[in-house]
């Protein structure tokens, strides 16, 4: 399929907004939903993969500050996967970020096995984690007060996302459904 890697523009972002909703929704980020696309103030900057027409067939923002860009999104449309949308959004992105004298380029991912093999076989290298847990009354209604002791009067929490070290891992495993493990992925682009 024919598709021109180019710059974000406005009226991308319908589609922009699709492509990202529709490709997380077999990872660990499916409930992770925008309605408007978040700026990338320069010198940051998005790419996007453009099919016929127009429409987005994958995405790249990245943010950058000082030394350091980061990958804020990445994500190819399901129906455009493994055909080298990824690698190429990267390489341009990568291209940029090296224009710009940014020595390092970098990501936090979840444990989604296939986004993992695609961060590793772009020649990221794995380094800091820490933990993504959530706590659902939906899930075990003990959850959201196991995570909250203190209730607040006429309050009832029935979910909440929290932030953990890396050591506490086994004992927010046994306690919560939903736990995460949040990484970095580096990479030197001078
Ligand atoms: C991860 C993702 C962006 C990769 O994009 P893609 O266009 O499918 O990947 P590519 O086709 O460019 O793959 C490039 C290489 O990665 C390697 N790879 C290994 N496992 C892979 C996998 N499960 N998926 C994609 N690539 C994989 C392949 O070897 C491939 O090499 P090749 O070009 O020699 O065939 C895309 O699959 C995606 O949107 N995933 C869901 C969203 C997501 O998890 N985003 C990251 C959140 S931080």
């Amino acid at each position: 399929m024919h598709y021109v890697i180019r710059e974000y523009r406005p009226a991308d972002e319908t589609s922009w907004l699709r492509c990202r909703v529709l490709s997380f929704l077999n990872t660990s980020y499916f409930d992770d939903v925008l309605k408007t696309k978040p700026e990338t103030p320069a010198p940051g900057f998005g790419l996007v993969a453009a099919a016929e027409h127009g429409t987005v067939t994958g995405i790249i923002d990245i943010a950058v500050e000082d030394e350091l860009a980061t990958i804020d999104t990445v994500a190819v449309h399901p129906d455009h996967q493994h055909q080298g949308l990824g690698r190429a959004l990267l390489a341009e992105a990568r291209a940029r970020v090296s224009a710009l004298g940014v020595p390092m380029l970098d990501a936090w991912t979840r444990d989604d096995p296939d986004t993992l093999r695609w961060y590793r076989a772009m020649g990221f290298t794995e380094s800091q984690h820490y933990l993504h847990v959530y706590a659902s009354y939906y899930t075990d209604a003990s959850e959201p007060d196991r995570a909250i002791s203190e209730r607040r009067a006429g309050l009832r929490p029935m979910a909440a996302f929290l932030h953990a070290s890396l050591e506490g891992e086994q004992l927010m495993r046994e306690q919560f459904a939903r736990v995460h493990v949040c990484r970095r992925f580096t990479m030197d682009v001078l």
